[in-house]
């Protein structure tokens, strides 16, 4: 899928943009401060009905102005129109060919891959940043996850809530069995659905790895559901997952109510990185860390491809200047022909001329693209 055309107003230091744009590269160069991340932020906006950058939406609306809005038009096999409308003192809105629509039917009509400076923290950061990237990528191909997610999230709220209402032992052992069953039966579907995006991850980004690191270096990307720690993961099937989750649950319940919120579930899961067999995040050098982000990255958007049949659009903020010439020309050739690419740049010297002859060079000034 490539975007055609993306029309901004108002939005951040945009008075107004329309902008045809490229079905392969399409390069955004300029200083610093000039708008090159938000117009980023704003195609990801369209992809995943939010900011990646802040939970809050009024942010967008550039200051002084009272609402924004992002409209693309999308080519797959038909052309589909998006918007986004956030205002001051209404509810977002997101249109889908101008018709309002909700977020999980808006979700997944423009899917991207987005690999900026602090996607480093997919393997430097906490075990949430890990789940958050994951989920990310489901949702955008699977909206059946999403809601079992959403469900699962509020599950968990409502029975931490109920874990430290205070209420005594034998009114809890009463009332918490609804909400254990709850808690697995959402949780274990998380978790396969999980563990096989995971294998598959797993398989694509260890061949893309080799590749980059000249045969050198063996990643694996192994799926830490919270039952499971190691280096070793075995398949399970849906009811094995129940089974432990359920035992875990019983298990750890004394434990939930001295402590007053859920142990046990997929609000616990990590993924561990390896090269050749040591965890990255503590054994990593920077290059390690940054290469294996790029081989998880890539493989993300060949694993959307296969289950949606398009490759996503590929949205890189600023990371040319982190790459070497080798990773930078790998990354680009594997781009290139294949999927629409958007990024940014503050010039053009990490280029090779044969990306310049094809890519359409867009430059920034203060909100203005010339
Ligand atoms: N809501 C807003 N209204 C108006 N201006 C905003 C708003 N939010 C951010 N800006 C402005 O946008 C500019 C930053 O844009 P952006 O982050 O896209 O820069 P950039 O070109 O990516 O720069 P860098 O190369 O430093 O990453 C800043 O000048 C900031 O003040
Ligand atoms: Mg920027």
């Amino acid at each position: 899928m490539w975007i055609r055309t993306i029309a901004l107003r108002n939005f951040r230091n945009y008075d107004s943009l329309d902008l045809e744009l490229n079905p392969g590269f399409n390069i955004f160069v300029g200083s610093n401060a000039q708008g090159k991340t938000n117009l980023l932020e704003a195609i990801y906006v369209l992809s995943l009905s939010k900011s990646y950058r802040t939970a809050r939406d009024t942010e967008l609306i550039k200051h002084q102005a009272a609402q924004t809005r992002i409209e693309a038009s999308v080519q797959r096999i038909a052309v589909l129109d998006l918007a986004v409308t956030v205002s001051e003192y209404e509810p977002k809105k997101l249109e889908l060919n101008r018709k309002r629509t909700n977020a999980n039917s808006f979700i997944g009509k423009l899917n991207t891959v987005l690999f900026i400076p602090d996607s480093l923290q997919l393997v430097k950061g906490s075990p949430g940043e890990r789940r958050r990237f994951l989920d990310i990528q489901i949702c955008q191909v699977d909206p059946i996850y999403r809601g079992s997610l959403l469900k699962y999230q509020r599950v968990v709220r409502q029975r931490n809530s109920l874990l430290k209402s205070g209420y005594n032992q034998r009114s809890l052992l009463k009332q918490l069995p609804v909400w254990d069953n709850q808690l697995v039966g959402l949780g274990s579907k998380i978790v396969l659905r999980r563990q096989e995006a995971l294998t598959r991850l797993n398989k694509i980004s260890r061949s893309v790895h080799t590749k980059i690191s000249g045969g050198l270096e063996e990643l694996s990307v192994i799926y830490q559901p919270f039952f499971q720690k190691g280096q070793n993961y075995t398949q399970l099937s849906l009811q094995e997952i129940r089974d432990i989750f359920f035992g875990l649950v019983q298990e750890k319940k004394q434990q939930e109510i001295r402590r007053g919120y859920t142990l046990v579930g997929p609000h616990r899961d990590d993924v561990a990185f390896l090269i050749n067999g040591a965890n990255i995040k503590r054994f990593g050098s920077q290059g390690q860390q940054r290469t294996a982000v790029l081989s998880y990255i890539l493989a993300e958007m060949e694993l959307m491809s296969q289950e949606t049949g398009e490759y996503p659009v590929v949205l890189l903020d600023d990371v040319m200047s982190e790459l070497d010439r080798k990773r930078r020309s790998f990354l680009l050739s594997v781009l290139n022909e294949k999927v629409q690419t958007i990024l940014t740049a503050t010039n053009l010297s990490g280029f090779e001329q044969e990306i310049l002859k094809t890519a359409s060079v867009f430059q920034i000034q203060s909100g203005k693209i010339f």
